[in-house]
């Protein structure tokens, strides 16, 4: 519970690092280049949910806690991660061609996928992020005239006169609690016709509550993957990197119907495994061969909403 509490009063003091970055944002011309409208609406929208209901516990900020932040950067930096092997080579394979398209990533951390999305020929990148350590970082590393990056909540994110061809969002959306509004605010945010593209933890890891799935024997051999609470969907609290990791279990039938309910046509689904070289530096995504760790989904905005 100790670091539950801290992690929410670290919310508390991040909810005010988004206030610099909003009014920044609010100065520059070429934020977004949007209008002042959109500006404007963005930011209220940015007050109203984290000054005026007090900004805590609504939505967790894991990565601007001080003990995860550069235990989790260590680990990215080191370029032999589950992301670098199994799920980032999956969702990129779903992509199609990005030349000339406007993008949305939502969750974008440091920023890498928005810049390989410039280096494939997008024409304009937005990234939105919650938190302030990984947007500061996205601005130093990952840094193009064609990239916006946001600090904001992906649930308080809205504009009104803008749209995107692609939406994408890498291993994100199980920190988010309400997935049937996220994706009725990703259809509204897509052009016609557009492409949304998300990783998430795959359900059979997210299922069970103690989240420690794998049964061993004496000697730590693992015997089998234990699935568990399968239907019970809702919160689940994690030791990942630090204690009180909030994410979100969801079926793969809520996953997949929530986005055809709302008018998505489903393209592709994978559970991905490991790329050769992975095999090779990292034995034990080897792993991925007997269980699933994440699922990558692509869906098409349709016409008949
Ligand atoms: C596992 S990291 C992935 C980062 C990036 N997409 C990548 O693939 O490198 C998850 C990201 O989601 C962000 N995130 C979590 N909850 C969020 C929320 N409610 N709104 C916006 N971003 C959120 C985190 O701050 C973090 O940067």
């Amino acid at each position: 519970m100790k670091n539950i509490s801290k992690v929410g009063s670290e919310a508390l003091s991040s909810s005010f690092s988004f206030h610099y970055y909003y009014i920044r944002a609010m100065v520059n011309d070429s934020y977004l280049g949007l209008g002042m409208q959109d500006r404007k609406r963005v930011f209220l929208t940015w007050r109203i949910n984290n000054i005026w209901s007090g900004g805590v516990g609504v939505k967790q900020n894991i990565y601007d806690n001080n003990d995860f932040f550069p235990r989790y950067i260590s680990l990215r930096d080191s370029g032999i991660t589950y992301n670098d092997f199994v799920e980032q080579p999956a969702i990129k394979s779903l992509i199609s061609s990005l030349n000339g398209k406007s993008v949305l990533d939502l969750g974008c951390g440091t920023g890498q996928f928005a810049k390989y999305c410039i280096e494939q020929g997008a024409s304009k990148v937005v990234g939105v992020d919650i938190s302030k350590n990984m947007i500061e970082r996205a601005n130093k590393e990952n840094k193009h005239e064609k990239i916006d990056y946001i600090c904001t909540p992906i649930e308080d994110f809205e504009l009104q006169n803008h749209k995107f061809d692609k939406i994408i969002s890498s291993l994100a959306i199980h920190y988010i609690e309400n997935y049937s509004a996220l994706i009725k605010k990703v259809y509204g945010l897509l052009n016609e016709n557009g492409e949304f593209i998300f990783s998430t933890e795959h359900p059979i890891v997210t299922s069970r509550k103690e989240m420690d799935n794998w049964i061993t024997d004496k000697d730590e051999n693992k015997l089998y993957w234990a699935v568990d609470n399968y239907q019970e969907e809702g919160k689940r609290e994690q030791h990942w990197i630090i204690d009180g990791v909030i994410k979100y279990h969801r079926t793969i039938s809520t996953l997949m119907n929530t986005l055809i309910n709302n008018g998505f046509v489903l393209e592709k689904v994978i559970e991905p495994q490991s790329i050769p070289i992975g095999l090779e530096l990292k034995p034990k995504v080897i792993s991925e061969k007997r269980r699933p760790s994440f699922i990558i989904i692509k869906v098409r905005k349709g016409s008949f909403l």
